[in-house]
């Protein structure tokens, strides 16, 4: 059984990667306990999973981002929260908030990273007749997509792929991807 690192994750919208975190948690070896989950939507889906398993959920506007990252950053500190999963969190922390924390700060991007950094990662892949992508954990820096790589998984496309297609197959890689990652950054 493992000392668990106090955790937060931070997520906008249907939260299928905080789920399996979550998952992986309730697992005594893995190194995290969810103890926060915090929101900048407040209609984000994932919100379910903090009320299914008894989790302290927080959502703070993001419209004032000196406003958000400074309630994040109390309520980080009150929960002694050393390491943060970006999972579908949809805005770009400051250099300012991610030194302040100080701690580990991952997040988990749809495309065989530093190819398709930012939005629409599937349909630009599609447009570009790529024979693979795939998802990727990586650190977070200031710059969006850009921080060091941990792992990646690597998708083929098929003939006649799509974007929905293609995200959905992403996606079953994706909540296997992160928690190996984060294993791997805190064994
Ligand atoms: C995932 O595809 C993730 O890679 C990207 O946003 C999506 C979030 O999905 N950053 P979910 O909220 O975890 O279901």
């Amino acid at each position: 059984m493992v000392k668990k690192m106090q955790s937060c994750v931070f997520i906008s919208g249907r939260g299928s990667n905080l789920k399996s975190i979550i998952e992986s948690s309730s697992n005594n070896n893995f190194p995290i306990k969810v103890s926060l989950i915090i929101s900048n939507n407040v209609k984000a889906g994932g919100i379910k999973y903090a009320k299914k398993h008894n989790i302290p959920f927080k959502y703070y506007s993001s419209k004032n981002q000196n406003f958000f990252e400074k309630s994040c950053i109390n309520e980080l500190k009150k929960k002694k929260i050393k390491f943060i999963c970006l999972a579908g969190f949809m805005k770009v922390l400051s250099k300012k908030f991610i030194k302040t924390f100080g701690y580990k700060i991952l997040n988990i991007h749809p495309s065989l990273l530093p190819k398709y950094r930012g939005l629409d990662t599937h349909k630009r892949v599609l447009l570009n007749k790529e024979k693979y992508s795939g998802c990727t954990v990586h650190y977070v820096t200031p710059e969006v997509d850009t921080g060091n790589v941990i792992l990646q998984t690597k998708v083929k496309i098929i003939k006649n792929e799509t974007i929905t297609s293609l995200a959905k197959k992403i996606l079953m890689e994706e909540k296997k991807l992160y928690s190996k990652a984060i294993k791997l950054v805190l064994k």
